[in-house]
């Protein structure tokens, strides 16, 4: 199958997570059940390091995005072979720090900061908080003022690029507008960067980095796009050394990630990398590091979501497989993002009655489906389905909605 790595296998029309069939382990622990393999996000990290190993001498940060799933033993592997992490809110900072990394290794990129959260993240040392505003510079002044006074704190910039792209617009995270028009907050716009930087300066902060990140889920279809906001930030940088700051860091954010679908068109990773690690060279930056953050690179194919099926309905015409658990409670993608994730019938993945099913969840939702008429072998009662690619924005989303419990997490 398309789908198959080092974690997923088929055996005898059976699918197998590492050495233990899928079906057997929904046994075991019960259904629903987010099932993850340390194996497969090691053999992604290292993978992503290699693609990018023509930057050197300059140092490669791999910033997990840990809002895609903050699962303390992922923090903890990643943290044990050298990874940063980027923290949205003091929760993900503490729980970072809970997981063993130092605060030099936390890039704090919050958005609507208040005054409690920057006083956590500035009581966190060496930790560098990522501006998403010049606007914010004065809350952050009265926070240092009054509690980390003489304090050094290390900041970066996250500016918007004017360039934007993701799978959805709701996960496009620069330029003017998302696709569907809804404007976009995240971000310095460019003719505030150089401001920044100074002001930052002059309220005694130490400005380290610049950072971006256009959004989620790219395909081939972005690199265009994608490239030229490489270009963009490259120049941006360039700019902000020769005002007379010394960059640490230029950091890309996330964004590129595991293929969901078999007719995805897979973005370009090695070109990207090659694209940034060419273009940094001729620049003539100082930047000591280049930082890439991805979020479902790391951990979206090491993770599946195993549902039981309790019955299957027909209703004018269309059959559903109705399953124990909902999206919002445990994969909130499909319903929220309309996206799309390969489903399979872990005891029979091949078979003569193929059938266009769709996967309906226990909520009370019409947008409560997992996969909307998938082809597959038609299930029976008690079948047990996964919900493949389910590592990244599944439990770290999920929600309590019509009280419906969350799964259970394990590793194999
Ligand atoms: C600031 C930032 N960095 C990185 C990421 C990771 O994105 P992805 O999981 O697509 O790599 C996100 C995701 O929303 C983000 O907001």
């Amino acid at each position: 199958m398309w789908w198959e790595n080092e974690f997923l296998k088929v055996k005898d029309q059976k699918l197998y997570l590492g050495r233990r069939r899928a079906d057997r382990l929904a046994g075991e622990h019960g259904t629903p059940l987010l099932v993850y393999d340390q194996r497969q996000i090691l053999s992604n990290y290292h993978r992503l390091k290699r693609i990018f190993s023509e930057c050197r001498p300059r140092e490669l940060r791999i910033c997990y995005a840990m809002k895609a799933n903050p699962h303390r033993k992922i923090l903890q592997t990643l943290r044990q072979k050298g990874a940063w992490v980027d923290a949205v809110s003091p929760g993900e900072v503490e729980a970072a720090l809970r997981a063993g990394f130092p605060g030099r290794r936390i890039l704090f990129t919050g958005t609507s900061v208040s005054e409690e959260d920057l006083h956590r993240a500035f009581g966190v040392d060496g930790l560098t908080v990522n501006i998403d505003a010049l606007e914010q510079l004065e809350l952050m002044k009265e926070v240092k003022k009054k509690f980390y006074r003489g304090k050094e704190i290390r900041v970066s910039v996250r500016w918007n690029p004017g360039l934007g792209r993701g799978f959805n617009p709701r996960v496009v995270t620069a330029g003017k507008r998302a696709p569907d028009g809804t404007p976009v907050k995240f971000g310095v716009e460019e003719a505030k960067v150089l401001e920044t930087f100074e002001k930052a300066a002059c309220f005694g902060f130490r400005p380290v980095g610049l950072h971006q990140h256009l959004g989620s889920g790219w395909t081939a279809e972005d690199y265009g796009v994608v490239r030229q906001a490489v270009e963009r930030i490259i120049k941006m940088a360039g700019r902000v050394e020769k005002a007379g700051f010394t960059l640490d860091f230029l950091d890309f954010g996330g964004g590129f990630g595991p293929r969901y679908a078999r007719n995805e068109t897979v973005f370009p990773l090695q070109e990207y990398a090659s694209h940034i690690c060419c273009q940094v060279a001729r620049s003539g930056l100082s930047v000591n590091a280049l930082v890439v953050e991805p979020g479902k690179y790391l951990v979206a194919d090491a993770g599946v979501l195993l549902l039981k099926v309790e019955y299957l309905k027909e209703s004018y015409g269309q059959l559903f497989a109705c399953v124990n658990s909902g999206t919002y409670t445990s994969l909130p993608r499909p319903a929220i993002y309309h996206a799309y994730h390969e489903i399979v019938n872990c005891s029979r993945l091949r078979s003569h009655n193929m059938k266009p099913v769709t996967v309906a969840g226990n909520l009370c939702e019409t947008g409560d489906v997992f996969g909307k008429e998938i082809p597959m072998p038609v299930p029976k009662r008690g079948d047990i389905l996964a919900v493949l690619c389910a590592g990244a924005y599944g439990r770290s989303m999920a929600s309590t909605f019509n009280l419906r419990g969350i799964p259970r997490e394990i590793f194999i």
